[in-house]
């Protein structure tokens, strides 16, 4: 059972279950829930109904990639004894939330979200023209209010879809009240700092771009990948002088190294000191140290995966148990509980 009181405030995440994650995943966003940890109350999320609004169409992966994202968790540090770890689909309030969300949200909140403008014109492959990928964000808020969590920790791009919880909430408490009062507070948006990862070929680190550090890799695949990494265009020979300003090493320097490493490339790369080989060694080495303890912590769960099974298990039951109470609140504001009413009688109606 985790412990935290009631007085600590509450975290709420989501991720989606893309399989085994990447070093963008970890610096986007996982590494900034392993330290939260330390401060709030947290609840993360496997969002599997999330995963259907654009993969509707082939589902067959999405529990072994639910899963292989739980086991990333665990071995970046997720603690399943202080934090609540389920998936979206185990905890069916989510839809109903979703469901009487949908009734008081105007089309046109959702058809003005950045994300949900730039899918639709960005995405040709598979027919977004849903129903249900239009009410993402709904679906996004049902996980955070459920939850009456104070803090969402996102990265920017998802800012827009905590703005649009907050306005679902507001308009909630607006209509509905219990005994006079709200039912929802609003959540604040942790915007996770963004550090620029770039991916082996230089763009954003990403799983659709094929350029990704997997949390998983090995470290002989950590030296090659490195080793076959772009880098500064203007140092083309050996000689010629750098900037690790420039090169996309040079960013993963200033996110995993030490200082001392950092002014030594910063020195060598730009008096042309160094070579690009023996820089690239010193960030592989800078990777292996981040992702050994990781992998070590992976191994009991890779070893037994009914392990995490567990834990999801038994997270879920733990959110079906906040999220029954927020329901009940939800149902009582509604005039919609299952408790009997009795019908106003004629004397009382005169
Ligand atoms: N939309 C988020 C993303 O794509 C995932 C998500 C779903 C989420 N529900 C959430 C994030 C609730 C934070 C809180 O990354
Ligand atoms: Fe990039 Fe390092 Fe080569 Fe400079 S020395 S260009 S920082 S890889």
């Amino acid at each position: 059972m985790p412990s935290g009181t009631h007085s600590q405030r509450r975290v709420l995440s989501g991720m989606r279950p893309t399989g085994k994650l990447h070093l963008g995943n970890f610096v986007g966003a996982l590494d900034n829930w392993v330290r939260l940890q330390d401060q709030y109350r947290c609840f993360f999320c496997v969002v599997d109904w999330h995963a259907l609004t654009t993969d509707y169409a082939d589902t067959g992966m999405i529990k072994h990639n639910s899963i292989e994202v739980v086991l990333d968790w665990l071995a970046a540090g997720i603690d399943p004894e202080r934090s609540t770890l389920f998936i979206q689909s185990h905890v069916p309030q989510h839809a109903e939330l979703h469901l009487l969300f949908s009734m008081i949200i105007p089309l046109g909140w959702l058809e003005r979200v950045p994300t949900y403008k730039e899918q639709r014109e960005n995405i040709t492959e598979k027919d977004l023209g849903t129903y249900g990928f239009l009410g993402y964000p709904v679906l996004q808020a049902a996980d955070i209010l459920m939850y009456q969590a104070d803090c969402v920790p996102v990265g920017e791009d998802q800012v827009p879809h905590v703005e649009l919880t907050r306005e679902i909430a507001r308009r909630f408490n607006l209509l509905y009240r219990l005994g006079g009062k709200p039912v929802f507070a609003e959540p604040q948006p942790l915007l996770t700092p963004a550090a620029k990862l770039p991916g082996t070929d230089g763009r954003k680190m990403s799983k659709s771009y094929g350029n990704t550090i997997l949390l998983t890799d090995p470290e002989p695949l950590i030296r090659q990948k490195l080793k076959t990494m772009v880098t500064d265009p203007a140092r083309v020979r050996r000689t010629d002088p750098g900037n690790p300003d420039l090169c996309p090493v040079g960013d993963l320097h200033k996110i995993f190294s030490s200082p001392a490493t950092m002014a030594k490339v910063n020195q060598g790369c730009r008096s042309a000191g160094i070579g690009c080989i023996e820089c690239k060694g010193w960030a592989a080495d800078a990777l292996v140290r981040i992702l050994n303890p990781m992998q070590e912590r992976r191994k009991k769960y890779e070893q037994n995966p009914r392990l995490a099974w567990d834990i999801l298990e038994e997270g879920s039951a733990q959110a079906q148990k906040s999220a029954a109470a927020t329901m009940e609140q939800v149902r009582e504001a509604m005039h919609m509980s299952q408790r009997y009413e009795p019908l106003p009688s004629s004397e009382a109606a005169k």
